[in-house]
């Protein structure tokens, strides 16, 4: 009598296990991230962002990802356009463990402020907890677009910073010529 309960108790703990199992694979299939990210415009047009960089609302971007192997395209979000604070978020639905994901900038709705910077024209983010990294909340690196012309106060504020010497001296040719 004794010995049957054991069995049963047994079996019972086996089949929730694996019945756990099963939802919390399940939970990693429909896996849902939301992506976070800022867009800036950099109005001394030096590919970094300064006290005088401006937030670019009404910016569009977008999110895709790539299989790894093949480039083969694994996500693609809908065209997502930041708010007034230049501030945006993506909903991206299952795990991308195997692709490469990155938002990218799609388009600027400030004429004076739609030159894509090259360092920060697209950003990877992370899209799996298979990497060790948990939680559904993921922070993309931010992106900018270059005003046209730099900002008169942008040499002060670069000097302030320590670069305008810098790079004067590396006879950085966007600095010293715009500024
Ligand atoms: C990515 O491509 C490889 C090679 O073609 C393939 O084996 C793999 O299943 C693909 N993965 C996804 C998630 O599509």
């Amino acid at each position: 009598m004794a010995n049957i309960s054991i069995i049963a108790l047994l079996c019972f703990i086996i089949c929730v296990s694996s019945l756990l199992n099963y939802a919390y694979g399940a939970a990693e299939e429909n896996m849902q991230y939301m992506v976070v990210g800022h867009v800036y415009c950099d109005t001394c047009r030096v590919e970094f962002e300064t006290k005088l960089s401006e937030p670019l609302g009404g910016v569009v971007v977008k999110l895709e990802c790539r299989n790894r192997t093949n480039e083969v395209i694994t996500f693609q979000s809908p065209e997502i356009v930041a708010n007034n604070h230049g501030d945006y978020h993506i909903i991206v639905e299952g795990d991308y463990e195997e692709s490469d994901c990155d938002v990218a900038l799609v388009r600027s709705p400030r004429v004076d402020c739609s030159d894509p910077t090259e360092a920060w024209r697209k950003t990877r983010v992370v899209l799996t907890t298979l990497d060790g990294l948990s939680g559904k909340l993921r922070f993309a690196n931010n992106l900018g677009f270059k005003k046209d012309v730099a900002l008169p106060q942008c040499t002060r504020i670069l000097q302030e910073m320590g670069y305008y010497e810098l790079s004067q001296e590396a006879g950085d040719f966007t600095l010293s010529s715009k500024l």
